[in-house]
């Protein structure tokens, strides 16, 4: 039996549906509340430097959440210094550096961490000096990888888009490749977390790789929300994700 892999919930996009009109509804926090009472192991949010869904104001809402329900935040934020100045203010338990393209849908590929250590590793360093957590969103690739370890990242997560998209063969591929990476990260001493595009099935894939420590999933359960409720969408999930470990 592996030990429990925790589910951090990403609540971006019932932001997204409140946004959608301007208004309060559906809140965001009481998502995260609700999520954190249903057995999520943390929250997770990502404050875009165009705000499309998560604003300033849910970030320091959450943040008191999660203090006082004693669960991590996890903040998902581009490396600018916008972005830094931001987590520096709130510490939140942990920091994923991603990257961010305004034109893009939802976060497009990995980080790539080689080639561009002279941005990351300054702001590797100043979250870790104020004691947050930090995790870099990488392709599972050795080389980005190693240059996350490098970089003095104690995270990493990878990037699962790919493995949700693909079929047949091609999957059994990407598998091999994530397989490998987080081999590769946790012989590094790297945490291993995974996400993007995960559902029942996808997750429980996951989790099957020894070295995952953590899954962060959004989309997937905000959607179900609609149909099942937030709070047995996420009930589902821990249970895929349990009869895989
Ligand atoms: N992990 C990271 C680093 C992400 O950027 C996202 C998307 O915001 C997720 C996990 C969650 O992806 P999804 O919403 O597709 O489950």
């Amino acid at each position: 039996m592996t030990a429990h892999v925790r589910l951090g919930i990403n609540i971006d996009h019932v932001a997204t549906v409140r946004n959608a009109r301007g208004g309060g509804h559906p809140d965001p926090v009481r998502a995260a509340r609700e999520a954190l009472a249903a057995g999520a192991d943390g929250i997770t949010a990502h404050l875009r430097e165009d705000r499309r869904h998560i604003t300033d104001a849910d970030i320091e809402a959450l943040s008191e959440l999660c203090a006082v329900a004693g669960r991590p935040l996890n903040l998902e934020m581009a490396v600018t210094d916008e972005m830094l100045a931001i987590a520096l203010r709130h510490r939140p338990h942990a920091a994923c550096l991603v990257p961010e393209r305004r034109e893009e849908v939802t976060t497009e590929g990995g980080l790539a961490v080689a080639g561009h250590e002279a941005r990351i590793v300054p702001a590797v360093r100043a979250l870790a000096e104020a004691g947050v957590r930090v995790s870099l969103f990488i392709e599972p690739a050795l080389e980005q990888v190693a240059a996350a370890h490098a970089a003095g990242a104690q995270v990493v997560e990878l990037h699962t888009g790919r493995y949700c998209h693909l079929s047949g063969a091609d999957r059994a591929v990407e598998f091999a490749r994530l397989q490998a990476a987080a081999a590769h990260a946790a012989d590094l001493g790297l945490e291993v977390h995974a996400g993007h595009g995960l559902d029942y099935e996808t997750a429980a894939d996951m989790v099957a790789i020894p070295e995952v420590r953590e899954l962060n999933i959004g989309h997937f359960l905000v959607g179900e929300a609609v149909f099942v409720g937030l709070t047995h969408a996420i009930h589902r999930m821990r249970a895929a994700m349990d009869a895989a470990s």
